[in-house]
């Protein structure tokens, strides 16, 4: 493996001729279909189809034991060979992929084998290859002793999954090329080292090679290359190395056993080069560039390198064209540090993922992702759990994006057995080197990483070593060696980098004095289904704990695939969708993007998680008009950002301005006057400052404007009292059971106790407590009903199962139509964690308009709101389900003041609650959720469902870690609330002329 970029390239992508084989020994048939390539054979309609596992194989056996069909694709196409290769030059086959052994054969002369499914293999064909028309014959064997070191959690295909081609070199090349660049402790003078190695291709060596490097707009370097006996390198002669006089004996032990100093010493350097030549072909080339412009993921600045091999009479030979980026990597004590600042990593996982073509990503497709990564306030992505294409380190480094590296190896099924297994040695290090290899150069790779729950045996410390002599400027990370101990004497990982450990955990290891690494995680909050509880807590602990320096979330796909259906339709597949068995379900939908790209809502609170500015005043110092910015960037002031304010009375806007911003240096604070700001008076209604921060130029992964952070600042310390409304005197009408009745409702408000459960619920138990429990129906037994004065008051008993709830309804008809209720509920002590306290009811059909005063517009939760401001949103109905691939609770919005259902026309109500709750409008029952298995299923109502809660549960991260935090949760108690039912009109509070 190499870091040579090369350009000469004639691609093999495309249509293969094809057939796969139900084993390695099958022989083709006469008959051939074709294929794509790169392309999974799974995606492309054979018998082998894809099949998800997460940590069992897919088949039954003991390490290293195969099944009997083992899916072997045929791959077979022609191509021309350029006129202009075909004279001394040497020619390279490059297979970019291969699931999981690759045989390659041209014009019928096997060239070599290849296993690593998530890095290239390359045959030097030179020798096979002939003038004009040739045959290429790659032969790929799904199931191998690899396989039980890729047991990543994902779905398994076949095929070859990255680009062929051939390209080709002058004989004396470039064997490799790798870039040392760095800072000096003053961190302004770059650091620059090229080590070229030039391989002569078995050819007689002629002195006098060059390497020259143009790096920037810098005057170039040059060196020769090295050739120890010959050339004008340093040559070790046979009396130099055979023959040492007693003087230099002397004198090496000296060096060796104390040191040398003075006239020694300056000896030493001159004889020193005889005794250790230089390696052969190596030359090294060195600079210091005072000034330098660093690179870092908010300013990723890189230099472009261009290197040429010449030969002895002067000719350019090789070209090759890097670009170099200049940072310093430092661990002190539990700090990594990234240019001396101790950066916080707003890390996720990725996988190469595609809901078309499975594995294989384009890198247009990979650019999308990192954009998109870089939109939502990620600085840093673990290539969990392989190297990907080598494309994406280019486009890390050119977007800025911290990379921890990892190595294709995961033995999750035989965690503890493969990393001790003597038989696996050469592939553990193999794997490691290997991606080092390829990527070393890359200024964005801040990490390697081991691999991923292989347990912890010999053949990763072997790996380890590896790579601690072969590149010492970057840490080791692995979450094996520190699965059973955060304080393990173990010596290949420099990070502390668990994974899902609850808050309390964190806080407490960094606290406890056993804290010996940075702690970053290497994978929290579980992007599984409407999920990401409590990510606001744990930035909170991150921030404010010394020691913790962040995490990368699982993961950033929802890997389902897109799969067609008898009927010609098409649902997103999961495990089980295509007869794989055994499998695990909808556990690989565990993304923070639905699988054709989508964000899903928590994608807007990391946004707002990650925001470079921070904005803070109390609610008399907003209303004045003052505000204090924290630049919460390590390396860049605020001139990339241009603000504005708005003020919002009840969510409408009543006066605007733009914000010049501050020259706040990186970690610091500064006090802003809003310009043209005239300090509202309070009027009843409720009065916001907000914040709008917009990229003030384009940038690589922003156009101009694009929102990259707001901020809210409310004007009144407590929102004002909302009146719902004034008695009109008149009894309320009830059906026979006591139930509210009202024409816009084609069901009455009841009580509600359950949700359709999220992942999490189900995944950790909580669902099936539900259902023993019986609270996903409630039977109701009217109790009485009476009138307190011009209140009608109804009591009810229901129940679940044997378990009894009381409920106490008190209404009351409001002047101009409404209805004021007020519930009254009594959690018996049995009910010890339930999903929601609350009313459901049912609007008629025909009201899809929907607004709203409260959060927005995305779906919000008790544990996930920061992504959501106050305002007044519109919507429609069916616009506010959110389409989880297995459908689910979704489409709630907390801190909802009040809440219009409307035909669009004037006909519709409107539902005011005596404070901010949680509240969802849908075409769903929690019972249409819960029952379907894919969200094409669904059949919408075509009544509105509304749930208005006074408590809802959060939603935390159960499906793979920690529950959601205690004042998240619900149980036993007396709740009560109030809300109004109203015909549309004025919002409350809304005072006629005043805006
Ligand atoms: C981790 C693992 C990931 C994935 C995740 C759950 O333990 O490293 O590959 O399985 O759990 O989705
Ligand atoms: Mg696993």
């Amino acid at each position: 493996m190499h870091g040579v970029p090369h350009a000469d390239r004639v691609e093999l992508d495309g249509r293969w001729r094809f057939q796969l084989l139900q084993t390695p020994e099958g022989e083709p048939a006469p008959s051939w279909s074709e294929v794509e390539v790169p392309g999974c054979w799974t995606m492309q309609g054979f018998f082998d189809l894809p099949h998800y596992t997460n940590v069992q194989m897919p088949f039954p056996g003991r390490l290293l034991e195969l099944p009997e069909t083992n899916p072997t694709g045929i791959y077979e196409r022609d191509f021309d060979v350029p006129a202009a290769w075909v004279a001394g030059r040497r020619i390279v086959l490059h297979v970019g992929a291969a699931e999981s052994v690759l045989i390659a054969s041209v014009n019928g002369q096997r060239v070599g084998i290849g296993k690593d499914s998530h890095l290239a293999s390359e045959f030097d064909v030179t020798a096979v290859l002939r003038p004009g028309a040739n045959a290429i014959s790659l032969r790929v064997v799904k199931w191998s002793d690899a396989t039980y070191i890729e047991d990543q959690d994902q779905w398994w295909h076949g095929g070859i999954t990255r680009s062929v081609y051939l390209y080709a070199t002058p004989r004396v090349h470039f064997a490799d090329l790798r870039v040392n660049a760095g800072l000096t402790d003053d961190l302004a003078t770059g650091t620059f080292e090229l080590l070229a190695d030039v391989d002569f291709d078995g050819t007689e060596a002629e002195p006098g090679w060059t390497v020259e490097a143009k790096l920037g707009d810098l005057a170039p370097l040059t060196a020769a290359v090295p050739l120890a006996n010959k050339g004008p390198g340093p040559r070790v002669s046979r009396a130099d190395s055979e023959t040492m006089s007693r003087h230099r004996h002397e004198m090496v032990a000296r060096l060796v056993s104390v040191g040398l100093d003075g006239a020694e010493k300056a000896e030493w350097e001159t004889v020193a080069p005889q005794l250790r030549p230089p390696l052969d072909g190596q030359a090294s080339l060195r600079a210091e560039i005072p000034n330098v412009r660093q690179w870092s993921a908010e300013l990723p600045s890189l230099y472009p390198l261009h290197v040429v091999l010449r030969s002895p009479s002067g000719e350019a030979v090789e070209e090759a064209d890097l670009r170099v980026g200049f940072r310093r990597i430092e661990i002190d004590g539990v700090h990594l540090l990234i240019n001396g600042a101790e950066v916080l990593f707003r890390g996720v996982n990725r996988h190469d993922f595609d809901q078309h073509t499975g594995r294989v990503v384009s890198a247009e497709s990979m650019r999308a992702d990192l954009v998109a990564m870089k939109q939502f306030g990620f600085n840093a992505v673990r290539t969990s759990h392989y190297p990907n294409d080598p494309v994406f380190p280019d486009l890390t480094d050119e977007l800025g994006l911290y990379v921890i590296a990892e190595a294709d190896i995961e033995s999750h099924a035989f965690i503890d057995e493969a990393c001790k297994d003597p038989r696996y040695l050469n592939a553990w290090v193999d794997r490691a080197a290997r991606m080092v290899q390829r990527d070393k150069s890359h200024v964005s790779v801040i990490a390697w990483s081991l691999g991923n729950e292989s347990g912890h045996g010999p053949n990763h410390d072997a790996a380890a070593g590896y790579i601690r002599r072969y590149d010492p400027s970057r840490p080791l990370h692995y979450e094996g060696c520190i699965r059973w101990d955060w304080s393990a004497d173990q010596e290949i990982s420099d990070i502390t980098c668990p994974m899902y450990p609850p808050i309390s955990a964190l806080v407490a290891h960094a606290g406890s004095g056993r804290q010996l690494h940075p702690l970053i995680m290497s994978e929290y909050s579980h992007a599984m289904g409407n999920s990401n509880g409590t990510l606001a807590e744990y930035w909170e602990a991150i921030e404010s704990t010394d020691g913790l320096q962040g995490g990368f979330i699982w993961e950033w796909w929802d890997h389902g695939l897109v799969q067609r259906l008898p009927d010609g339709t098409t649902r997103w597949a999961y495990g089980g969708d295509f007869g794989d068995q055994p499998n695990d379900g909808n556990f690989c939908l565990d993304g923070l993007n639905w699988p054709d790209r989508r964000p899903k809502p928590v994608l807007f609170e990391h946004r707002q998680l990650a925001a470079p500015i921070a904005v803070s005043a109390t609610p008399e110092r907003a209303r004045a008009g003052t505000v204090e910015l924290t630049n919460r960037q390590y390396f860049t002031g605020l001139g990339w950002l241009r603000a504005a304010w708005e003020l919002t009375a009840n969510g409408e806007a009543v006066a605007r301005g733009e914000l010049p911003l501050p020259d706040v240096a990186p970690g610091k604070s500064g006090t802003l006057r809003l310009p043209g700001w005239a300090a509202p008076a309070p009027d009843g209604r409720e009065q916001w400052l907000t914040l709008h921060f917009r990229t003030a130029a384009a940038r690589s992964w922003a156009p101009a404007g694009f929102e990259v952070c707001w901020a809210q600042l409310p004007l009144s310390a407590k929102p004002p009292t909302r009146h719902l409304g004034a008695p009109a005197g008149v009894p309320v009408t009830l059906d026979q059971a006591g139930l509210l009745v009202h024409e816009l409702l084609a069901a009455p408000p009841r009580l509600a106790l359950w949700r359709a459960p999220t992942d999490n619920d189900r995944i950790m138990g909580l669902a099936a407590q539900w259902r023993d429990w019986g609270v996903e129906e409630l039977t109701r037994t009217l109790l009485s009903v009476r009138r307190e004065g011009d209140v009608t008051v109804v009591e009810s008993a229901e129940h679940a199962g044997d378990i009894v709830v009381s409920h106490a309804q008190r209404l009351r008809a409001l002047a101009g139509g409404g209805v004021l209720v007020t519930d009254t509920v009594s959690i018996p002590a049995a009910l010890t964690d339930l999903a929601r306290v609350g009313v459901v009811m049912e609007a008629v059909s025909g009201l899809e308009q929907t607004e709203w005063f409260g959060r927005g517009p995305v779906e919000s939760y008790p544990d996930r709101w920061h992504g959501s401001p106050v305002s007044r949103w519109r919507s429609t109905v069916a616009g506010e389900y959110v389409p989880y691939v297995r459908p689910q609770e979704n489409g709630g919005h907390a801190g909802v003041r009040w809440f219009e259902l409307s035909d669009g026309t004037g006909r519709g109500f409107r539902i005011t609650t005596d404070r901010p709750r949680q509240m969802s409008a849908t075409h769903f029952r929690a019972e249409d959720l819960a029952a379907a298995k894919h969200d094409v299923e669904l059949k919408p109502r075509p009544e509105t469902v509304i749930h208005l809660d006074v408590a809802h549960r959060g939603l935390g991260t159960a499906s793979c870690g920690p529950d959601t935090l205690p004042e998240y949760l619900l149980g036993p108690g007396i709740y009560e609330w109030s809300w109004a039912i109203s015909p549309l009109g004025p919002p409350p509070g809304h005072q006629p002329g005043s805006d």
